[in-house]
């Protein structure tokens, strides 16, 4: 029985900075960050846009009231947690009006748990025929002003419909996850921002891709000529190129390199102007591979999903006939085209008061058609969402 990916959305806020400032600013070669780390912008969400709001932003458009009635169980991925005990999805399963007899829980593990409750989902669903499950991957990935990290922040949600017969990409039964020990990126409890050690991290990403490739095409026989496509979770864009590039040996022929490399750069075209989004970052990949190569039924992507600390999870996608018509690619281009630039000054406004909490509608609230909810109070710790600005 075929499960998969039935519709698929994403939603980032409204403002950004450009990296040729933020480089500027920071006394920095533009060209590290454009080139080095091959980041161009990076989305600054508002303080009225959190994780959940965000993550029913990117929901919103693609649930029918079908869906609705049969979404068993809704899922959040995120490292951007705003409560140890009360689960994301519960606010967002509220917000969706999705049917009330439903599972909702939020998943941890780094930028790695959207896969995990994806492979949850298709497993929940392999013994509940018509029914549906709601993944959605929301974060705001912030390392603190003038920090090492800063130019690969980012903020935004993607959404990922699980159903039975697919009409995106169907889930192939060939998964392989690989857990290493290792204090390369994470956040204690009671740390505003991650604690990174950048070179580790790089070189984790790297040894968790190439262990768990050598493995998985042993356990499956797959080659990297198999796939039309590698699409990689993207902390910043050079570094799923730096990590592809480590298996594009000798034993791959030019021509296979080039067409995958092709692949590679239209799957990180989203990613370069949102930044990273943490849990969401391969998915946003896999839009951006999606709404801007062009496969034929049956062709297969091979994702590799990475979390710092460190999980990672090799896994591929068959593409469905048909699987065009489900995309939005001018919504998307409209809603990153329209986005405010903000100067260095603003941003560290807006970054300064999101560490503060502290509203401002005015400024927040201006022309952002894309976000039909948005967090408009918090008192005595509770949330309160508007649903129309
Ligand atoms: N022109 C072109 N390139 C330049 C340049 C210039 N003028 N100046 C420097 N560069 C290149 C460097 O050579 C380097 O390239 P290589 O990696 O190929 O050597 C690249 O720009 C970056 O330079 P540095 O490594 O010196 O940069 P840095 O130390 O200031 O920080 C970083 C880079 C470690 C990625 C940092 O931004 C960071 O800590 N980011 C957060 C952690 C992260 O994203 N890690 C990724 C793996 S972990 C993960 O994937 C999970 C997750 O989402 C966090």
């Amino acid at each position: 029985m075929a499960i998969g990916i039935d519709k698929l959305d994403f939603y980032a806020p409204n403002f950004f900075v450009s990296m040729d400032d933020l480089a500027v600013a920071r006394d920095t070669d533009p060209n590290k960050f454009k080139i080095g780390i091959g980041q161009s912008k990076m989305a600054v969400n508002p303080v009225s846009q959190d994780i959940i709001s965000m993550g029913v932003n990117a929901a919103q458009d693609i649930l029918s009231e079908d869906d609705k009635e049969n979404i068993d169980m809704v899922v959040v991925a995120t490292e951007s947690g705003i409560d140890h005990s009360k689960a994301a999805a519960i606010e967002i399963h509220d917000l969706l009006q999705i049917q009330p007899f439903a599972r909702c829980i939020e998943m941890k593990e780094a930028c790695y748990s959207a896969t995990a409750a994806i492979q949850l989902g298709k497993d929940f669903l392999s013994n509940r025929p018509g029914k549906k499950v709601l993944v959605i991957a929301s974060d705001i990935a912030r390392y603190g002003l003038n920090s090492g990290g800063e130019p690969t922040q980012g903020a935004g949600a993607i959404a990922i419909l699980l159903s039975h017969n697919p009409r995106i990409m169907e889930l192939n039964d060939d998964s392989l996850s690989y857990t290493t020990n290792v204090y390369d990126f994470w956040r204690p409890t009671s740390e505003r921002y991650p604690v990174v050690d950048g070179k580790l991290s790089k070189d984790a990403y790297i040894e968790s891709f190439n262990t768990a490739w050598n493995e998985y095409a042993k356990r499956t026989g797959h080659e990297v000529k198999d796939f039309e496509s590698f699409c990689f979770h993207v902390p910043f864009t050079k570094m799923g190129e730096k990590a592809f590039k480590t298996i594009l040996n000798e034993n791959v022929e030019d021509s296979i390199k080039n067409r995958l490399m092709e692949a590679y750069q239209d799957s990180v075209l989203l990613n370069r102007d949102v930044g990273n989004v943490y849990t969401g970052s391969l998915y946003l990949s896999l839009i951006s591979l999606l709404e801007n190569h062009e496969f034929n039924a049956g062709e297969k992507v091979c994702l590799f999903s990475y979390g710092s600390g460190a999980v990672c999870e090799i896994f591929s996608g068959s593409i469905v006939s048909g699987y065009e018509a489900e995309l939005n690619k001018e919504k998307h281009s409209d809603m990153l085209d329209s986005r405010e630039q903000l100067s260095v000054e603003e941003y560290e406004t807006f970054f300064t008061r999101f560490d503060n909490q502290e509203f401002d509608f005015e400024r927040e609230l201006k022309g952002d058609p894309y976000s039909k909810v948005y967090l408009s109070n918090i008192e005595d710790h509770i949330r309160t969402y508007k649903t129309e600005q």
